[in-house]
């Protein structure tokens, strides 16, 4: 048998799924990635084919070992890592979905999450599980697609029917139906669990009527869950070794593990997450409280602001407005001489997460004169990345008490010099890029190694980073200050506008 020298990563993202293989220097050595089909039933609503998930994932990996000739029964392990809170409900004997997979961003469920918030809920559930009632978490949407689906509700009670994020799906998938399990993090992200006690919650169950039966076991972040069936992954039995959220996930491939250290990952949404340790705090300025990681027993926490929007405005610059070809005509542009300086784009298309969490906000454009050009779109599209992200950094300073010296970068849009540049100026902190942008698939695999013995410990991990460039403020105070409040009053006037 081939010796086993490399670990295989699943990143199932929003709009794309991406499959790498690493060696033990952490080095990609191969890597596919594949986009599959948004749907988008009404305004607002976002929804995946998890069947089509699932046949990306597995042309992904396909491909990986393809072209680079690595045989399947090379795979020391495989972690996994997704868009989490998305929902996927299937017939536990047919393997079938009973609807499409409603995405995290998506606000259908924004009903539920309204009765809840009625009900005077909202306390009850910040405690239990550290979110804040919205219909962007799974919980809402769980309830939904046994509203929607006829019978489904009879369905579930009788145990026909499965819950799972995108992790517990393709671990179904990739074990032939046998392991039906989430990670903590994942499941952190549900709003039916505890994340104290770490359970599900039977108060919040009842609320929602939803059965347990329907649920996933919740486990570690690095173990070996079960392995692979061999007609599920090209003739080899490879143990499954991490499932991890992907924003905990880049938390953790940027080695961001002492209290204090914050990273933000520029994906499709952006997610700010900040490492508190061993102590779970509650956010007193609309911060998620969220599982970390799991790890040798121990839990670890952290606090997370949620940005709905960053890398998909960029995308419907491209898709949409049909104003670029690539995200990164969008660099040369922002750095043009500005037309108009004073533009400002509010992204709200699915609403306002942190610190807003406004469901019912829709996305505007203020401050357009006849001088306003595609350049100066594409810039206030990128500076909008950026004032949101220091909307969330502000409050989780003062959440925290802790003056943030450093911001960890990654995902897609980090690669934009143009946008780190603004994000330091605006923040007034330098930024430190991830040597490898893929930093989400890198936190997935040191946890399936560490998992399967490849790598040894975190001290180890730690002699393999690499920093990237390092972005440092240069934007006069009174500028900052001048244009981050004109973000503010676009937000402002956003609110008030609801169609
Ligand atoms: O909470 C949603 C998040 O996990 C999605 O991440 O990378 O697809 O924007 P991304």
């Amino acid at each position: 048998m081939a010796k086993q020298t490399y670990i295989l990563t699943i990143d199932e993202g929003t709009t794309s799924t991406r499959a790498l293989i690493l060696d033990h220097q952490g080095k990609i050595v191969a890597s596919a990635q594949q986009e599959f089909t948004q749907i988008f039933p009404k305004p607002g609503w976002v929804e995946h084919d998890p069947l089509e998930i699932w046949h990306a994932v597995q042309a992904t990996i396909a491909k990986t070992f393809t072209t680079s000739n690595i045989a399947p029964s090379m795979i020391a392990g495989i972690g996994i890592t997704n868009q989490r809170e998305t929902t996927v409900i299937w017939d536990k004997h047919t393997g079938l979905p009973i609807y499409n997979a409603v995405v995290w961003q998506s606000r259908q469920s924004n009903p539920v999450a309204t009765k809840l918030t009625q009900a005077g809920y909202q306390q009850l559930i910040h405690e239990k599980t550290g979110l804040t009632i919205d219909p962007y978490f799974s919980g809402t949407k769980v309830r939904w697609i046994l509203d929607q689906v006829p019978g489904a509700q009879k369905r579930a009670e009788k145990g026909e029917l499965l819950f799972g994020t995108i992790d517990t799906w393709l671990t179904w998938q990739l074990t032939g139906g046998a392991v039906h399990i989430t990670d903590y993090t994942n499941a952190s992200r549900t709003m039916l669990f505890n994340i104290h006690k770490l359970t599900w919650d039977q108060d919040i169950l009842n609320i929602l009527h939803i059965p347990q039966a329907m649920l996933p076991d919740v486990t570690g972040n690095s173990e070996i869950y079960g392995h692979t069936k061999a007609y599920q992954f090209f003739g080899s039995e490879v143990p499954i070794a991490s499932l991890v959220g992907d924003q905990q996930a880049a938390l953790f491939g940027q080695l961001a593990l002492k209290p204090g250290m914050v990273k933000n990952t520029y994906g499709t949404g952006a997610f700010l997450v900040m490492n508190t340790g061993t102590q779970a705090k509650l956010s007193r300025h609309n911060l998620l409280t969220t599982i970390a990681y799991g790890l040798d027993g121990q839990v670890y926490y952290a606090l997370e602001g949620s940005i709905f929007v960053a890398g998909s405005a960029i995308q419907w610059l491209r898709d949409s407005l049909k104003m670029i070809t690539s995200a990164q005509e969008t660099q040369a542009l922002a750095e043009a001489p500005a037309t108009n300086p004073h533009l400002y784009m509010v992204p709200a298309f699915t609403g306002l997460g942190a610190p807003y969490w406004d469901a019912d906000a829709r996305g505007s454009i203020f401050g357009i004169t006849r001088q306003t050009s595609r350049a100066d779109l594409a810039r206030a599209t990128l500076q909008a990345l950026a004032f949101q992200t220091r909307d969330v950094l502000a409050v989780m300073q003062a959440d925290t008490g802790i003056a943030i010296p450093e911001l960890k970068v990654d995902g897609g849009a980090a690669r934009n010099d143009y946008l780190m540049q603004f994000q330091a100026d605006i923040l007034n902190i330098p930024l430190q890029r991830a040597h490898i942008l893929e930093t989400t698939s890198l936190g997935a695999a040191y946890l399936a190694g560490l998992a399967v013995g490849f790598w040894g410990d975190i001290a180890e991990l730690q002699t393999m980073a690499t920093a990237g460039q390092r972005f440092t403020p240069t934007m006069p105070a009174a500028e900052k200050e001048q244009r981050y409040s004109g973000w503010q009053s676009a937000v402002a006037a956003t609110q008030k506008f609801k169609p």
